[in-house]
């Protein structure tokens, strides 16, 4: 039990001389004595005024007191609970961890990989990891900051909440910082540096130099925050920046929270309970019907995308020459198209069907659409 272990060893005193203990043990014994006799010899008085109530301890974060003691969260039925969820999750199941044989790979697809760069700050590990390990208990929680929690809250003993680095960008200004919990799932959640943005640097022409163009596969953290995206001019302006109250939400209030139905917790599952701490009327995550409508806008674009023929009938990117796309043969488009398809890659691989931004994600694909027009 780690309670009972870590506690015995931090109430463990240095060992003394046996001398010593000796005569420690022997003045206890007489001070007893000494104190038995006193009690017994003293008549009882009347009860004295009551004192005056000890001063409110401080509250910790996220709803759990400051004062909070270790088994809240130490105990083998709390643990096992959040284990069960755990190997429900993604996570745990892993399905890409072996791509972590890469060093490009291994910071998000291994536990190994992310200790790595959370010391180091690298995009990228020294080496591949030979025989990584899923994600796990360890990879996102590590050893408390302090046991201080009077001080400074219950720290869920998180690896880390700093302010994360984006991929995506070049300019070293371009840093997320959602100020909570959820800056750690956005070291993993956010688009790789691949490729640029479209548009970025104000070109008309952009060259498409893989089959693989887009983000890769985590855009959730970017478009929260209202960013990632080719904001290609149209009829719907673009809401600010980080202006969604979703992003103030941040990720674990809609995928963590109590565990209830099969989600939430540490399934990170969203849960419909988590929303409706705030759409009270709320019977499915296609709350308004915003999801069903970016649903058919993402059908829109693909259908708009195929028609310029920077999509081939199935969907793929159309091979110039009928050759494979490649640096030495290259998908020359305007910006529009290149952009257009980028914010199409986006949202499909964002996968919450608008959920994490409605305003920005509806504005990128209307704007996408009227720009192929
Ligand atoms: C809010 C929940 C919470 C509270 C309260 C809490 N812990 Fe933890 N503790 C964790 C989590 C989560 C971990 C990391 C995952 C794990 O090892 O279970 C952890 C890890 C630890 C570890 C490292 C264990 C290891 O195997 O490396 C020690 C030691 C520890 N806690 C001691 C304490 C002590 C002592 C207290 C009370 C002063 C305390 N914890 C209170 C959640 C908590
Ligand atoms: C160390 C990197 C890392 C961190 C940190 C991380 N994730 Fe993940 N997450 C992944 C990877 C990789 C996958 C896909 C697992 C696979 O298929 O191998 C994933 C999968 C998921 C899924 C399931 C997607 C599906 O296919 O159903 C959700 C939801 C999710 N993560 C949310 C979160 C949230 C919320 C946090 C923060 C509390 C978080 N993640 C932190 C890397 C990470
Ligand atoms: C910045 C972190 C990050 C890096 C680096 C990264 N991935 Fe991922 N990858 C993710 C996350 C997060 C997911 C899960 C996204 C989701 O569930 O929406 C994912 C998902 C995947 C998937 C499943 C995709 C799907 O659509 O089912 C594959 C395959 C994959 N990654 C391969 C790779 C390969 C290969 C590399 C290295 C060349 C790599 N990843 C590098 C974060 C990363
Ligand atoms: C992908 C990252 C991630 C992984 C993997 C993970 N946790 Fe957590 N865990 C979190 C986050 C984030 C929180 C804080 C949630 C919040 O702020 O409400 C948390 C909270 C906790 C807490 C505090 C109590 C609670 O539920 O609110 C405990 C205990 C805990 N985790 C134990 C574990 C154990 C045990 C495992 C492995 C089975 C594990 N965690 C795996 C991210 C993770
Ligand atoms: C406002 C609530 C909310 C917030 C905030 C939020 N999500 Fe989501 N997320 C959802 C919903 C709803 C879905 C779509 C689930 C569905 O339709 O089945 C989703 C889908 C996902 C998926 C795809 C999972 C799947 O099963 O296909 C991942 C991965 C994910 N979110 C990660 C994140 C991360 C990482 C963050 C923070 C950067 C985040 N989410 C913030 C509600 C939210
Ligand atoms: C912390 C509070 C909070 C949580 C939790 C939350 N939302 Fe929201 N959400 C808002 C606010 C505020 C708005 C903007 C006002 C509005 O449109 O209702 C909003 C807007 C939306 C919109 C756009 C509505 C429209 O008509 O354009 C959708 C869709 C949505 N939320 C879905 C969800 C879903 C699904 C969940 C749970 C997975 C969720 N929200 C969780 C606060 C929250």
């Amino acid at each position: 039990m780690i309670e009972i272990m870590s506690l015995n060893h931090f109430f463990d005193k240095p060992k003394r001389s046996v001398m010593k203990s000796k005569n420690l043990f022997q003045i206890a014994i007489f001070a007893f004595v000494c104190l038995a006799l006193a009690t017994s010899c003293v008549k009882e008085g009347p009860m004295g005024l009551a004192g005056k109530d000890g001063e409110d301890g401080l509250d910790g974060k996220d709803g759990v007191d400051g004062n909070v003691t270790c088994i809240v969260c130490h105990t083998t039925a709390f643990k096992e609970a959040v284990i069960s969820q755990y190997n429900v999750s993604q996570h745990a199941a892993g399905a890409a961890t072996a791509r972590s044989t890469s060093n490009q790979c291994a910071p998000c697809h291994s536990h190994e990989g992310f200790l790595e760069v959370t010391v180091t700050g690298k995009d990228t590990t020294w080496a591949g990891v030979a025989h990584p390990s899923n994600i796990n208990c360890e990879t996102c929680h590590s050893s408390h900051k302090s046991f201080d929690f009077k001080k400074d809250g219950p720290d869920y003993a998180l690896r880390t909440t700093k302010a994360v680095d984006l991929m995506l960008y070049t300019d070293p200004t371009k840093v997320l910082d959602f100020g909570n919990n959820s800056n750690l799932c956005a070291n993993c959640h956010q688009p790789r540096n691949s490729y640029r943005v479209p548009g970025e640097s104000g070109e008309t022409t952009y060259s498409i130099t893989s089959s693989r163009f887009g983000p890769h596969h985590g855009t959730q953290a970017t478009l929260l925050e209202g960013i990632g995206g080719y904001n290609v001019a149209g009829a719907v302006s673009y809401p600010g920046t980080k202006s969604h109250p979703h992003r103030t939400a941040g990720c674990i209030s809609c995928h963590m929270g109590d565990y209830k139905d099969g989600a939430g917790g540490h399934t990170w599952k969203p849960s419909l309970a988590n929303c409706k701490s705030c759409h009270s009327s709320a019977g499915s995550f296609d709350l308004n019907g915003v999801q069903t409508e970016v649903e058919k806008l993402v059908a829109d674009l693909k259908t708009a995308l195929i028609s310029k023929g920077v999509l081939d009938a199935s969907g793929n990117l159309t091979k110039p020459g009928g050759k494979t796309i490649s640096a030495t043969n290259p998908l020359v488009l305007p910006v529009q198209q290149a952009g257009a398809y980028w914010n199409y890659m986006t949202i499909v691989e964002d996968r919450s069907e608008g959920v994490h931004n409605p305003a920005y994600i509806k504005a990128l694909l209307k704007n996408s659409i009227q720009a192929l027009q």
